[in-house]
């Protein structure tokens, strides 16, 4: 008989515009850092896309800028145009006493990963964070940027003070990380959304190292939870970021190089990905195709179903249903 395998499937952003039943709940709640603070709605927005599709894994409703607002930094997200951060451009702008009293202001974070890992049944909880580089970002961009001019500026002139910043994220990120998994995240993903802004040495001083710092860290203190790790956009740092952090998933994009699935299988890692969510944009039988060409691609890797980004706010709910129609009719034997 043929061993079947059966390919999990979660989409980045499940939880989020393009649902109806999250559309009501946040009309309903115009602050949305409140909405992740409270458990029972939080928790309730996590089960959405779940309870609509039965995806293999529920990913925590929150939002990486919760740390930000944990240090001290004013973090607003406006209807329409997305986070709002008040810049800051030294740690003498934030309002950071102590490790412990931070995480007490998002603690309720908490509270949502303990309902939901009561409620999990068979499913996958993930918890996560932003990548301290990342996080750095928002924090001096002030939001969402078009051109990085800040923080390319920032790292290059002030690379000191950079630095320290990044460490206090990454010592916050740990502490957040340990305490998500004592509530019950098998897996976490740390989102380097914006690794591909920066190169060679800037590369391994704020993206390397403080990955790799929370991935040992963390694997010391639970070796059993699996890390995901996301840096987008690092074309052939992919292979660098492989080579020398730690990872039981890495998630890609469209950029990675195309000998890195080869890479990532003799090292055992699975991977991540990786469908152009523009594609889910478009009619359905483009989608059933583009499904499978990201299906064929990775049939030799440990592969876990998702895309390249997250979920767009326009997309329709039956290109969704086609998507993992496709995945869960895909049979692999290897
Ligand atoms: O994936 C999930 O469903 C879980 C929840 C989740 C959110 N944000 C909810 C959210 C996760 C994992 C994130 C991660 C996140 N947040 C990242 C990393 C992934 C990535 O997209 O690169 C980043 C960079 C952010 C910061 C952020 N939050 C931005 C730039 C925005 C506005 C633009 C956008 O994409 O919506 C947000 C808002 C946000 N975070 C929303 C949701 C559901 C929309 C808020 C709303 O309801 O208005």
């Amino acid at each position: 008989m043929k061993l079947v395998n059966k390919i999990p499937i979660w989409f980045m952003r499940q939880a989020g515009r393009y649902l109806p039943e999250y559309m009501e709940l946040r009309s309903k709640n115009s602050d949305f850092l409140k909405l992740c603070f409270d458990p029972d709605l939080a928790s309730e927005i996590s089960l959405q896309p779940i309870k609509r599709f039965d995806l293999d894994f529920i990913i925590l409703f929150s939002d990486i800028l919760v740390i930000p607002h944990a240090l001290g930094q004013e973090v607003k997200f406006l209807k329409n145009h997305g986070p709002l951060l008040k810049c800051i451009t030294s740690k003498r702008d934030l309002n950071y006493a102590s490790l412990n009293k931070s995480l007490d202001k998002i603690s309720n974070i908490f509270e949502t990963l303990k309902i939901l890992h009561a409620k999990k049944r068979k499913k996958n909880l993930i918890g996560f964070c932003g990548g301290p580089f990342t996080v750095l970002n928002y924090m001096v961009e002030g939001g969402t940027s078009k051109t990085h001019s800040k923080i390319k500026t920032f790292i290059k002139d002030n690379k000191n003070e950079a630095t320290d910043i990044i460490k206090i994220i990454t010592e916050i990120s740990i502490e957040y990380l340990k305490r998500q998994i004592k509530s019950g995240a098998d897996y976490i993903q740390i989102f380097e959304s914006w690794a591909g802004l920066l190169e060679k040495e800037e590369y391994i001083d704020f993206i390397i190292k403080p990955n790799q710092q929370i991935s040992e860290e963390i694997k010391e203190f639970s070796k059993n939870t699996k890390i995901i790790h996301f840096p987008r956009g690092s074309r052939k740092n992919y292979k660098t970021f492989a080579e020398e952090v730690k990872c039981d998933v890495m998630s890609l994009d469209l950029t990675y190089p195309k000998e890195l699935p080869s890479i990532l299988r003799e090292k055992g890692i699975t991977v991540q990905g990786n469908l152009d969510p523009q594609e889910l944009l478009k009619d359905g039988e483009r989608v059933e195709e583009k499904t499978k060409e990201v299906l064929d691609k990775f049939k030799k890797n440990n592969h876990i179903f998702n895309l390249s980004h997250g979920i767009l706010p326009k997309t329709k709910i039956s290109n969704i249903e086609k998507v993992i129609k496709v995945v869960r009719d895909y049979e692999t034997s290897k």
